[in-house]
């Protein structure tokens, strides 16, 4: 049998295990996938311990994602630029370390999106890891336009200077944002604003979009966040995290195995886990 994980703390409310168990089942894999809870003190003997039990390929979530960085034997560039790591791959002994959380979305939003993607007009709205991870992701893939809103300039900047990816990109005061959403094809909301219990709040006020947009909001608690009702009242075309976060876990698999699994099976199994656990919808 072939074991997979993911390390964090905590670690009690992941879904990945049934979301990756219920692939490896529908494609007849003889692999197990299990939560490790581990403390920050002991990461680099947690590190240790997958090359020693032959554990194939890992996920990392809060708050190991930068810290497990130089405990790795290489890191793929994307996910050094990101400067976060959500995947281990165990290569023979040789742990590599990739960011699948940008691509993740990137993945989800092709779905939705007008194609060709590096011609769309895109606005960020916060400043953090998941910014980051999806800013630089599109930034990667060739998207030629992305600006950022933030509610600390400063952190907004800082993303946008480090980019190692060639791109035009400004940065927007929450205020000026709200007064040009129309100028964006698509807008990418990243921050935890919305996110139950607090459903009421939003991280701006939707003034005018431009007709056909996307607004994509990376909480899948609830499934329709407040900013999400509001966009799509003024008659965008919305999304919800659920995509992205099957979609990070669907490129992980896939950097394990060298197979895509089966995405309606793992997006259906973590639906049913929030309509189980979550009453707010
Ligand atoms: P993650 O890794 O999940 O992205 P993070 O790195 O803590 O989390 O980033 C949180 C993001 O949400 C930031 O953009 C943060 O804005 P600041 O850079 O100004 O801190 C934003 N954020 C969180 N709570 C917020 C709030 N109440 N109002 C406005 N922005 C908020």
């Amino acid at each position: 049998m072939a074991l997979y994980g993911v390390i964090g703390d905590p670690i009690a409310h992941s879904m990945s295990p049934e979301m990756h168990n219920a692939a490896f089942q529908e494609c007849g894999m003889d692999s197990a996938y299990v939560k490790f809870q581990v403390r920050k003190e002991q990461l680099s003997q947690a590190i240790d311990g997958i090359k020693a039990l032959g554990i194939k390929g890992v996920n990392v979530t809060v708050p190991h994602k930068e810290h497990v960085m130089p405990l790795l034997d290489e890191i793929d560039p994307l996910a050094e630029a990101i400067g976060a790591v959500n995947t281990i791959v165990n290569e023979n002994g040789k742990l590599i370390g990739y960011n699948t959380d940008g691509l993740g979305f990137v993945e989800g939003l092709k779905n939705i999106a007008d194609e060709p993607l590096e011609d769309n007009s895109m606005l960020i709205i916060g400043a953090g890891g998941a910014a980051k991870a999806i800013y630089y992701s599109l930034a990667s893939l060739g998207v030629k336009r992305i600006d950022v809103t933030n509610r600390t300039p400063l952190r907004a900047e800082k993303m946008i200077e480090a980019c190692p990816f060639d791109l035009n990109s400004g940065f927007l005061s929450l205020e000026a944002a709200e007064n040009s959403l129309d100028q964006y094809d698509v807008i990418i909301h990243t921050t935890s604003i919305g996110m139950f219990p607090h459903i009421e709040d939003s991280p701006l006020t939707i003034k005018e979009l431009k007709e056909g947009c996307i607004v994509s909001d990376i909480i899948y608690n609830p499934l329709e966040t407040a900013l999400l009702k509001q966009a799509n009242q003024k008659g965008a075309r919305t999304q919800n995290g659920l995509d992205m976060f099957v979609y990070q876990g669907a490129l992980s698999f896939e950097k394990w195995t060298g197979i895509f699994p089966p995405y309606s099976i793992m997006k259906n199994t973590v639906l049913q886990q929030l309509g189980g656990q979550h009453v707010n919808r």
